[in-house]
C-alpha cells in the first residue's frame, strides 16, 4: 500500500459521502421516511477521514454524532440531499450510501392536515431524482470513483449488478436488507464491480467501512503508479 507524505494514503483526496434516510414532509408535523440508521455511511466517512481524505458527509436525520475529522452537512429531503451533494463537488470519491426516499409528496400541505367527514386524505407521490445517477453521469465534475449501494431483499447480486450499469457508477456495495441490517452494528455485503463480485462476510459496519476505505486507497494508488 502506497502512502502519502504523512503515511495516510488518501491525503489530498476529497470525498463526499451521503448517509442516513431522507425525510419527505407531508405537512408541518408529518412525513415519510425509512429505517436507515446511517451507521454504515458514517463509518465509511470516518474511515476515509482516517486515511487522510477531506470528507464532506451529507446526512439525513440520524441522531448520530459527527465523526472525528469529517465536515457534516445536515439535510432532510432528497432534493436537499441532491443539492448539498452536488455542492460538495468537485471530489475524487463519492460514496452514496443514503437511503434516499424514492418518492416525495407532490404538494406539501402548509398547515396540518385535519381529520374530517371526507375520510383519509389521498397523498399524491412523485418520484425523487436519482442522486447517484446524476453524480455518476459523465461530465467535468464526475468524481473519479463513484460508489453506490443497493438495498435488496431478494436476488442481491443480480439486482446490484443491474444498478451498477443502470446508474453508471463504478462500484456497488450490495446490502441484503431482509435480515437485521437496519440499526444493527453488523453487516454482510457484496462488492460488485465491472471486474467481478466479492462477498464480504458479516462483520461490524466499522470493519466493512475500513475494508472499503482501504480498497478505495488501493484503487487510487494503482491508477497513479
Ligand atoms: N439513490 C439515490 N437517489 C435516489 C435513490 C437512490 O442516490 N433517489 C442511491 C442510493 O443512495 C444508493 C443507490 O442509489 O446508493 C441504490 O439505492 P436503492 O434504493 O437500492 O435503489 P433504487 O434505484 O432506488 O431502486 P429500488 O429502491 O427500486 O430498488
Ligand atoms: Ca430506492
Amino acid at each position: 500500500l502506497l502512502t502519502g507524505p504523512d503515511g495516510r494514503p488518501l491525503l489530498g483526496r476529497k470525498a463526499v459521502v451521503t448517509a442516513g434516510p431522507t425525510f419527505e414532509a407531508i405537512d408541518p408535523v408529518r412525513g415519510l421516511t425509512n429505517r436507515s440508521s446511517g451507521k454504515q455511511g458514517y463509518a465509511i466517512a470516518s474511515a476515509l477521514a482516517t486515511l487522510g481524505a477531506e470528507v464532506t458527509l451529507v446526512s439525513g436525520p440520524t441522531g448520530l454524532p459527527v465523526p472525528v475529522g469529517v465536515s457534516r452537512i445536515d439535510v432532510e429531503s432528497a432534493l436537499e440531499m441532491k443539492a448539498a451533494t452536488e455542492a460538495a463537488l468537485p471530489a475524487d470519491i463519492a460514496v452514496l450510501s443514503a437511503a434516499v426516499a424514492d418518492w416525495r409528496i407532490d404538494t406539501i400541505s402548509g398547515g396540518k392536515i385535519k381529520k374530517g367527514p371526507g375520510g383519509p386524505p389521498t397523498l399524491a407521490l412523485i418520484e425523487n431524482p436519482d442522486i447517484l445517477a446524476g453524480i455518476a453521469a459523465p461530465g467535468p465534475n464526475r468524481p473519479a470513483l463513484v460508489i453506490g449501494f443497493a438495498a435488496e431483499t431478494t436476488e442481491l447480486e443480480a439486482n446490484a449488478r443491474a444498478k451498477l450499469s443502470r446508474k453508471g457508477c463504478d462500484w456497488i456495495v450490495g446490502n441484503d436488507v431482509s435480515d437485521d441490517v437496519f440499526g444493527s452494528d453488523g453487516n454482510a455485503v457484496l462488492l460488485v464491480t465491472r471486474d467481478g463480485t466479492e462477498s464480504w462476510p458479516r462483520q461490524p459496519k466499522t470493519a466493512i467501512a475500513r475494508q472499503l476505505a482501504a480498497r478505495i486507497a488501493d484503487h487510487f494508488n494503482a491508477i497513479s503508479l
